[in-house]
């Protein structure tokens, strides 16, 4: 694959028009298909507001062109992205009407978090083609993408994907079985599982397990691994720990009552004000604002 084709994108919500921001900044024409009008409205003050937070001249937006619906003109594109909402049947249908419209040859990629990408690949006809390419949020300052393989994803397809993450500036890393959250999102809910029951058996309250999160093994996962660590202080720490601790860890295979309960009561979180614990608008704009500010220096370190 070389640069500066022609690529796609599948919904420009929240997740799309940021992957289109970052493949138009490097050289791509961008279809971007949107079929919500009240979404398509905002599709160029967003890619302005990306383009200025990274730094960028806002005319890259001129390299996208918005869409209505999944039409022929998507032949035209070598790589296809779809970020449409988290629902398998949706995706699916997507992929569908993509293996109808595109060449063998186009690769099809979904941004599931979760989902496992041979479920939304299933019902095409080209499943060699087929890859996961799961972005982190916001993607032009969280630069990870976790390329997944099928088992009947094609090897050119993965050194393609691969190569072309790199070429548009993202970090890549091939995930080589196509297991439920695949690998960041695997960590990240194994954890989270751990808080809630840790909140919800009363051992300590929300903030505090956040504060320990924050100001304990939190502050040196940016700079060492979890796995590193164990080899920094010896494995058989490691072992004689676990020989303790894991049998005592929650293993609950459903959400936990804590997390089902919130959510009845309308407690959805920091936009609802009220979650895990309870947020002012000014708070929560105080946490997003030094998040999206620490998180672009990061990016823009990374290179
Ligand atoms: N938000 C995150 O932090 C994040 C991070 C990584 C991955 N993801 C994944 O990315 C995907 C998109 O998430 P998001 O946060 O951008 O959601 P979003 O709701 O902001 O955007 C989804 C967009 O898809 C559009 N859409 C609906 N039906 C469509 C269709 N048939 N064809 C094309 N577009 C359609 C919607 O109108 C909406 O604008 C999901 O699979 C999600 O799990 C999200």
């Amino acid at each position: 694959m070389t640069n500066r084709t022609t690529v796609g994108i599948i919904g420009g919500g929240r997740m799309g028009a940021a992957i289109a921001q970052i493949f138009a900044s490097a050289g791509h024409s961008v279809l971007l298909v949107e079929p919500t009008e009240a979404v398509r409205d905002t599709i160029p003050k967003r890619l302005a507001d990306i383009a200025k937070a990274r730094g960028q001249d806002t005319s890259v937006a001129g390299h996208v062109r918005v869409l209505h619906e999944i039409t022929a003109d998507l032949a035209a594109c070598t790589f296809i992205t779809e970020a449409a909402p988290e629902k398998l049947e949706l995706k699916q249908e997507i992929f569908n009407r993509l293996d109808a419209v595109c060449g063998p040859d186009t690769i099809l990629a979904t941004n599931t978090s979760v989902i496992p990408v041979t479920e939304i690949g299933a019902r095409t006809r080209h499943r060699g083609r087929v890859v996961g390419t799961h972005y982190w949020n916001p993607p032009y300052a969280v630069r990870l993408v976790e390329v997944v393989e099928t088992p009947h994803t094609s090897e050119k397809a993965i050194a393609s994907t691969m190569t072309l993450m790199r070429e548009i500036g993202q970090q890549p890393v091939h995930v080589k079985r196509d297991v439920p959250g695949f690998i960041g999102n695997r960590l990240q809910h194994a954890l989270k599982r751990e808080a809630i029951a840790l909140v919800q058996s009363g051992v300590c309250d929300a903030e505090t397990v956040d504060f320990v999160i924050r100001n304990s093994f939190g502050a040196r996962l940016g700079i060492m691994g979890t796995l590193e660590q164990s080899d920094l202080v010896g494995l058989n720490l490691t072992l004689d720990i676990h020989k303790v601790i894991l049998a005592d860890l929650d293993c609950s295979k459903a959400p936990q009552k804590l997390l089902v309960d919130l959510v009845a009561a309308g407690k959805t979180g920091a936009t609802a004000g009220e979650g895990f614990r309870k947020w002012t608008p000014e708070e929560r704009a105080e946490l997003q604002g030094r998040l999206d500010k620490a998180l672009l220096q990061k990016g823009a370190a990374v290179g």
